[in-house]
């Protein structure tokens, strides 16, 4: 097998960034795709100032041509996938009586819709992946209020449900294609995201963006015959949210 490869999306900061170097480390060639071109180019440089190979391609992935694009840069430079990890995300609180439906839309489009896509425009390279080791492995970021719905995050809770139940679909699914998912659902990590907390809850008391990268480093080990379909990640204690996250 030559080198292997893997796609990340949301991979300029935060979860996605920490996956994109464990990647990198393991010796994956990487596309890493996210919405600001200025801030992407910035995580694509540093890691490939740690030697990796790296592409970078930036768009708005509640748009279903760019997410053809990125599917489509990533096999003709390198014409295999071995992971894709579906990680952008935004999340917006807002009461139910005061919903915008520009934000429902930007969640229901970044969170769920695009992973329902890139499924779907990575298929071939996947199954031909699968088939060849039988270990092609995709990764969602749900959230730990995929598992528990919040109040006030509403919405967000509702995409990262749906995350969920994708999941739990795409491995009956695909289970004869050599193609395994695994959903993970911490709570707070501390990522930019959660730059609206911090006050409340100390940064240096939150998961870490390094504690899901080596879970994932993790699922890249586990043998054919072993499917995690999910993964919680709890701050000591912790069970749902304190209203947010
Ligand atoms: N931090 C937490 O406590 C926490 C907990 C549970 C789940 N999560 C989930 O973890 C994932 C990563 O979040 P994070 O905490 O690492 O936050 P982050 O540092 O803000 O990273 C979010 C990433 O997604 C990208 N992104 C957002 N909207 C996009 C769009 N429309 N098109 C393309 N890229 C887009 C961002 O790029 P730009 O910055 O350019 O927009 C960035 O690369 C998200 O799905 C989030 O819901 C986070």
């Amino acid at each position: 097998m030559g080198q292997r490869a893997a796609l990340v999306t949301g991979a300029s900061s935060g979860i996605g960034l920490a996956i994109a170097e464990m990647l990198g480390e393991e010796g994956f060639g990487l596309t890493v795709a996210a919405r600001r071109a200025d801030k992407l180019q910035a995580a694509a440089d540093g890691l490939r100032d740690n030697g990796y190979d790296v592409q970078q391609v930036a768009g708005n992935l509640g748009d279903e041509d760019t997410i053809k694009a990125v599917a489509a840069q990533h096999a003709e430079r390198f014409g295999r996938l071995d992971v894709l990890v579906n990680n952008a995300g935004v999340g917006f609180g807002e009461l139910v009586g005061d919903l915008t439906t520009k934000k429902v839309d930007l969640q229901l489009n970044t969170n769920l819709r695009a992973i329902f896509l890139f499924y779907r425009e990575c298929a071939p390279l996947l199954k031909v992946a699968g088939a060849e080791h039988a270990n092609a492995l995709v990764v969602n970021t749900s959230s730990i209020s995929g598992k528990v719905g919040e109040a006030w995050l509403s919405v967000y809770s509702a995409t990262k449900h749906g995350v969920v139940g994708f999941t739990q679909a795409m491995n009956k699914e695909l289970a004869g294609d050599g193609i395994k998912s695994t959903a993970l659902c911490p709570g707070f990590v501390d990522t930019p995201m959660t730059a609206f907390v911090k006050e409340h809850v100390p940064a240096e008391t939150m998961i870490t963006p390094r504690d899901i990268a080596e879970s994932v480093r993790y699922l890249l080990k586990t043998s054919p015959g072993c499917v995690i379909p999910e993964i919680q990640f709890l701050q000591p204690g912790g069970g749902a949210l304190p209203g947010i996250g």
